[in-house]
C-alpha cells in the first residue's frame, strides 16, 4: 500500500489503518509482528491492567461474520513494562490500559507513558471505570502525550459524553468497542458456549458495523477532536463509510484477515 500520511493530535502516521486492541497485539512479539504488516499505521496494544487477569475458557467463538469473545485476559503492567520499553518498531504504538479505581488508572498511565508510546488509550463502558469524565480531566493534568478515549456503544447519550470528554481534555475519541453482553448457547449441550461466569460474551466483526457507523457519525457531529472509527471494518468500502461519517482514521481487529485462523485457535 502506498503511504497515506495523516496527523492525529500532533502524531504522524503513515497510514490511517490501525490495528485495534486485542490478542493480535496481546504481547510484545504480537505487537512487533503486527507492526511489520504492510499498510499498518499504528498498533494499539491489548488492554494492560495493573495486575494480570486470567480468564475462563472458551473465550472466543466465530459465527458467520461475527466474532464473539469475553476476552479480558490481560498482562499486568509489571510483566510488560520492560518489553514495551524495548519495542523497536517502525510504526507508532498506542498503549491501551485500564484499572479499577481512579488512583490505580492514574498510576498505571503514568508508568506506561514512561515506556515511550505515541499515545495512550482508555477504554470506557457504562459504569466502568466510574466517573470517566473526571478521570480524563485528571489524566490529562498528569500526562504529556495525547490520550484517546475509546467508548463503548451502549452509553445512553454518546454525543453528550463525547463532548464532555473533549471538554475534559481528551485528544481523540475512538468508537466503538465490542458490543454486548450477549449469550451464546451450544445447540448440542444447551449450555453457554463461553466459560465466563454467566456465559456472557461480546460481539465484534462486520455485523456491528452499522452500530459503529451510527456512533461515529453522532460523535463526529458533537466534537471538534479527531474520531477513530472502529467496528466491523473488513474492506475498503467500510473505511470510506467511516470517513464519510466523520472518522479521521480507523482501527480494526476481527478482520485483520490473515490472522483469522490464529484468532480462532484461542
Ligand atoms: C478477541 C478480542 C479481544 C479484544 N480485546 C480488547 C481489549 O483488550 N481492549 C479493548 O479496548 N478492545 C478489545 N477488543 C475490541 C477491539 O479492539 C475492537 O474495538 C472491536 O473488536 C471492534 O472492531 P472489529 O469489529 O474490527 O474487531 C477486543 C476484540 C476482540 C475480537
Amino acid at each position: 500500500m502506498s503511504r497515506l500520511p495523516i496527523n492525529i493530535s500532533g502524531i504522524e502516521f503513515n497510514s490511517p489503518l490501525f490495528l485495534a486492541a486485542g490478542p493480535l497485539s496481546g504481547d510484545a512479539a504480537a505487537v512487533r509482528s503486527a507492526a511489520r504488516q504492510p499498510g499498518v499505521g499504528a498498533v494499539i496494544t491489548k488492554t494492560i491492567f495493573p495486575e494480570s487477569i486470567e480468564m475462563d475458557r472458551p473465550c472466543m467463538a466465530k459465527i458467520d461474520d461475527q466474532l464473539w469473545n469475553h476476552e479480558w485476559q490481560a498482562y499486568g503492567v509489571d510483566e510488560v513494562i520492560g518489553r514495551l520499553a524495548d519495542l523497536q518498531v517502525a510504526v507508532p504504538i498506542i498503549i491501551n490500559a485500564l484499572g479499577g479505581t481512579l488512583e490505580e488508572i492514574l498510576d498505571l498511565f503514568q508508568k506506561l507513558e514512561r515506556t515511550g508510546p505515541a499515545m495512550l488509550e482508555l477504554p470506557i463502558d457504562p459504569g466502568f471505570p466510574e466517573h470517566p469524565v473526571e478521570l480524563v480531566r485528571d489524566l490529562k493534568h498528569h500526562l504529556k502525550i495525547p490520550l484517546i478515549v475509546k467508548v463503548g456503544a451502549s452509553f445512553p447519550d454518546l454525543p453528550g459524553l463525547a463532548k464532555r470528554l473533549e471538554d475534559a481534555g481528551a485528544d481523540c475519541i475512538c468508537a466503538i468497542n465490542s458490543i454486548g453482553p450477549g449469550l451464546l448457547l451450544d445447540p448440542t449441550t444447551g449450555r453457554p458456549v463461553f466459560g465466563s461466569a454467566r456465559g456472557y460474551g461480546n460481539m465484534t466483526g462486520p455485523a456491528i458495523k452499522p452500530i459503529a457507523l451510527r456512533c461515529v457519525a453522532e460523535i463526529a457531529r458533537a466534537v471538534n477532536i479527531p474520531v477513530i472509527g472502529c467496528g466491523g471494518i473488513s474492506r475498503g468500502q467500510d473505511v470510506i463509510d467511516m470517513v464519510r461519517c466523520g472518522a479521521s482514521a480507523v482501527s480494526l481487529h476481527t478482520r485483520s484477515e490473515e490472522h483469522t485462523s490464529e484468532l480462532q485457535s484461542h
